[in-house]
This record gives C-alpha cells, structure tokens and sequence, in this order.
C-alpha cells in the first residue's frame, strides 16, 4: 500500500445530545469556536495534511454542514456589491477549488465503525483518514499532517493517541503495544471504553485515524461491541490479525469540545490568539480575573 492519503471521512451523524437545547436543529458540528464552526477546524486540519476530498457522513438535521461547505451565491453577491473583500474571501475561503465534498447518509445512529462504513463505496481501495471534529487539536503542524507523514513513512494505518488519566478510561479505545521509534507505538491490541482496571495502556485513541482499505472487510464483519454499538475499534482489534496498525502520540493540544466544559476551554484559548478579539478578550480577562489569566497559556 502506497497511495497517498486523499480522503478524509467525518462522522457528523450523531445527534449532539450533551449540547441541547443548541443541537436540537442545528449539527453539533457547526457549534462556533470564536467565529469557524467545529467542521470547519476539521476540514482546514485536512486540508493542510494535503487531503483534497471530504466525505461527510451525515444525518438528519445536518443540512447546515452541506450549505456550510457549498457557493453561498446570494452572500457572495451582497459582499461583492458590497465591497466587502476581506468578508468574502473569508467565505470563499471555506472550500479551496481544488477541494471536492462528497456526502453520504447514516440513517441509524448505529456508531462509529458504522458510520466509516457508510464511507465504503466513497473511499474505494485507497488508505483514508477518519476525523471527529468534537476533538479540536491545535497542532503545528496540524495533527493530520503529523499523522500523514507518519503514513508516508510506515506505510500502514496509524491512530492518533494521547496520554490519558486511569479514571478517564472509559471515553476512549485505549491501545496495547510498544514504543517503537520516539512518539510511534506498534499496536498490539485495543479496546473500546475499558474500565480503569482493564485498560492495557495510559493512550488514549482521540478521533483522528489514518486507515487502509482493508478496514472495511473488518467492518462488515463486526458485530455489536461496546453499548450495543459497531464500533471502530473492534474492526481495528481485528485488521491487526492482518496488518501492522501504529499508534502515534501526537505532539497538539486537544479539546474535547463534544464537552460543555472542553467546549468552553476551546473557546477561550481560541478567543486569546484571535486577530479580532484576542487583545481585548485578555484585557477584559485581566480585568475581571488578574489570577485566572496566569494560569492560561500565553
Ligand atoms: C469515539 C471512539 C473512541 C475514541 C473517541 C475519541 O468515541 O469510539 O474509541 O477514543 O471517539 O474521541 P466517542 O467519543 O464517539 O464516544
């Protein structure tokens, strides 16, 4: 397998319940961290990791993901009349031309090794990234990119992973291997939401995955897994009867922002570095609380 990775896959099905009433009629995926919706973070990550088609699979209510990535012809004609220029590079900005958008539903909410297999036909026979936008990474390079070049050079599919804390356990696929090279781990096993005592590891899969093809057979052979659900993780235990699969400890923060409380860490430490806001937002921030501020990263 050597292709190159082109495809990226985002599950964006789910129905957002920890964030109601927001979600009710409006994807969770287009919740705004300053001023870019959450997709948006996730789109620009892969294109950066030099991957020009997006697969979205998509369910009901999630209508807005679609118009997001699509020509906004009315706006674009009232900014240009306008002459609003920099507003409407920001909107035509949103999908380069040489990015193609593809959109695939997920009619039940069956989980995450379902959803990727909604993909299949999309994908075809080529190695794909499979991305969360509820897990926003601020990386440099982006993650994606670090786990691409980590592609290129083994060749096989690669999952990104983070240390995690024992009582964390049971929000994550949580790998068994060894160190190979600095930061890359031969996978050895995986399991979905393990409690604290059965965990094999401290890393924590987060919702960036580089995959081959080959994942799809372990897909369709799955059966239900961890609350009742098809789980990617499964499938992945099983490629490993077949490939070598890696974990790759990715150098980035992440936000959980599929949390209120991660949400909200998103949101400041993005308020902070913003062209617009960010020398006003620490101002107010100083001001209302001297202490608070210190703790937060530069
Ligand atoms: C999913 C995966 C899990 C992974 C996590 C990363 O879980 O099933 O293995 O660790 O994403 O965010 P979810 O968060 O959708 O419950």
């Amino acid at each position: 397998m050597t292709s190159r990775v082109s495809k990226a896959v985002f599950p964006v099905a789910g129905l957002g319940t920890r964030f109601l009433p927001a979600t009710k009629a409006s994807p969770k995926e287009m919740l705004p961290v300053v001023d870019k919706p959450l997709i948006q973070y996730a789109v620009e990550e892969a294109i950066a990791a030099g991957i020009t088609e997006m697969i979205f699979v998509t369910g009901r209510s999630k209508r807005a993901i679609e118009d997001h990535f699509d020509k906004a012809f009315e706006l674009e004609v009232e900014l240009e009349a306008k002459n609003k220029r920099a507003l409407l590079d920001v909107v035509r900005s949103i999908k380069p031309a040489n990015v193609e958008c593809f959109y695939v539903r997920q009619s039940e909410a069956l989980g995450l090794g379902h959803a990727v297999l909604c993909a299949a036909k999309l994908v075809g026979d080529a190695p794909f990234a499979v991305m969360l936008a509820d897990d926003l990474i601020d990386g440099n390079p982006p993650v994606m990119k670090q786990m691409v070049d980590a592609y290129d050079h083994y060749n096989c599919s690669v999952l990104g992973v983070e240390e995690i804390l024992p009582e964390q356990s049971r929000s994550y696929g949580v790998v068994e291997g060894r160190e190979w090279a600095e930061g890359v781990i031969k996978v050895s096993g995986i399991v979905e939401k393990p409690a604290p005592e059965e965990a094999p590891s401290n890393l924590g899969v987060v919702g960036r995955y580089i995959l081959t093809p080959r994942i799809f057979d372990h897909l369709r052979a799955l059966k239900p897994g961890a609350g009742g659900e098809f789980q990617l993780t499964d499938a992945i235990q099983s490629l490993l009867s077949q490939e070598q699969v890696l974990a790759y400890r990715y150098q980035g923060t992440r936000y959980d922002c599929g949390s209120k409380l991660g949400y909200l860490k998103a949101t400041v430490e993005y308020a902070l570095k913003h062209h617009e806001t960010g020398a006003q937002f620490r101002r107010y921030l100083e001001e209302r609380e001297p202490q608070l501020l210190h703790s937060l990263a530069a």
